[in-house]
């Protein structure tokens, strides 16, 4: 039930700090380390490539999974979308698993891909929030969000727990083949959920900048590099899915070679600068398109900031950022759809789980 909140969606964003905790607490054993089914570590061991499936936002999960199963246990990962996998199958290496990440488990798209799948006798793993659901059921091995029921339309708390299950994921592997991956995940994730904790108080702010960029625009871009640029992929889409503002995200290096056409006087741009490597090339990015009459909102982090920005995120692991980069955006979609009279939870022509291809 959605107690003193207006809507589940804000309700679910608060949700995280403590899903994250869960997480940490679930996949944690009693010497306190990270651990997962050894058969599924084995699967993962014995793919040379793994293939990511999903769609929406958990294909936006996808994208930044790939990045920790290939920074962390250097295992090749391609992503893709469901509805185009099926009959835009790739050339598949000789050893493939299929990971398949769905809140719902239901969605059926990704499912017509895990049937063609076991119908070629390939090892799947399926990433969801809903145990006994129809992926889970069907694939071989399962790990859960354990973000409990997810009732907005709009996936919050689904996509940041898939992104820690990742990493989780990504680090046993990493140590059942004996790398180092550097740091201790459940610490920082442990400190991720603390930096959660300061932006879900800090809403104040993004319902002002919200106010400020979004309540009367037709359209909207986020640009970023890196996992910079997949979190902007994830805030556009909550955007467009609850507020009905044409939003895209765009890789910053990109905007040179086409979209940046599209920026007039006023346009938002809403720039994540997060990556220290690409910390100076996304912000002349933003000077690019200031020159063009862009509004721009700066949301950087803490050790990155500079005077210019309108948020700065508390400092987390760099690879962990998407975790908390994404909340001010999920915050940023919410204050626009209800400044615009939408309905948050429910929003025009969608439907919670998708279980028509
Ligand atoms: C966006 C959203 C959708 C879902 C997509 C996949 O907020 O909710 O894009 O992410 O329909 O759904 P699942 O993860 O249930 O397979």
């Amino acid at each position: 039930e959605k107690g003193t909140y207006p809507h589940y969606m804000l309700k679910e964003i608060d949700e995280q700090p403590a899903v994250i905790r869960k997480i940490i607490q679930t996949y944690r054993n009693e010497q306190g380390e990270l651990t997962i089914d050894r058969e599924i570590i084995d699967a993962v061991n014995e793919a040379d490539r793994i293939y990511i499936i999903a769609a929406g936002t958990s294909y936006h999960a996808g994208l930044v999974g790939k990045q920790f199963m290939e920074k962390m246990a250097k295992i090749p990962v391609e992503v893709h979308i469901s509805s185009e996998f099926g009959y835009n199958l790739p050339l598949l290496s000789k050893k493939p698993l299929f990971i398949f990440i769905s809140q719902s488990g239901e969605t059926a798209d990704s499912r017509s891909v895990l049937v063609k799948v076991k119908e070629l006798g390939y090892p799947a793993l399926t990433i969801t929030n809903v145990p006994g659901s129809t992926l889970s059921r069907e694939a071989d091995f399962t790990l859960l969000l354990h973000a409990g029921p997810e009732i907005a339309v709009a996936s919050t708390k689904a996509y940041t727990a898939q992104i820690a299950v990742l990493a989780v994921l990504a680090e046993v592997t990493a140590k059942s083949n004996g790398i180092d991956i550097g740091f201790d995940l459940s610490h920082e994730l442990g400190l991720v959920a603390n930096a959660m904790d300061v932006l879900c108080d800090s809403k104040e702010l993004i319902e002002i900048i919200s106010r400020e960029f979004l309540s009367t625009t037709r359209n909207c871009f986020f640009i970023g590099r890196g996992l910079d640029y997949y979190v902007c992929l994830e805030g556009a889409l909550k955007l467009k899915e609850i507020s009905y503002i044409q939003a895209e995200g765009f890789a910053g290096g990109e905007l040179k070679h086409g979209t940046i056409a599209l920026i007039e006087d006023g346009t938002p741009v809403v720039a994540l600068a997060t990556q220290e490597k690409v910390n100076l090339s996304i912000r002349g990015n933003v000077k690019e398109v200031v020159a063009r009459g862009a509004n721009p909102c700066i949301i950087s982090m803490q050790g990155l900031n500079m005077d210019e920005d309108s948020f700065v995120l508390p400092e987390v692991h760099e690879l962990l950022t998407p975790l908390i980069s994404v909340v001010p955006l999920q915050l940023l979609a919410y204050y626009a759809s209800l400044h615009r009279g939408c309905d948050v939870d429910k929003p025009r022509n969608l439907a919670k789980s998708v279980t028509v291809e």
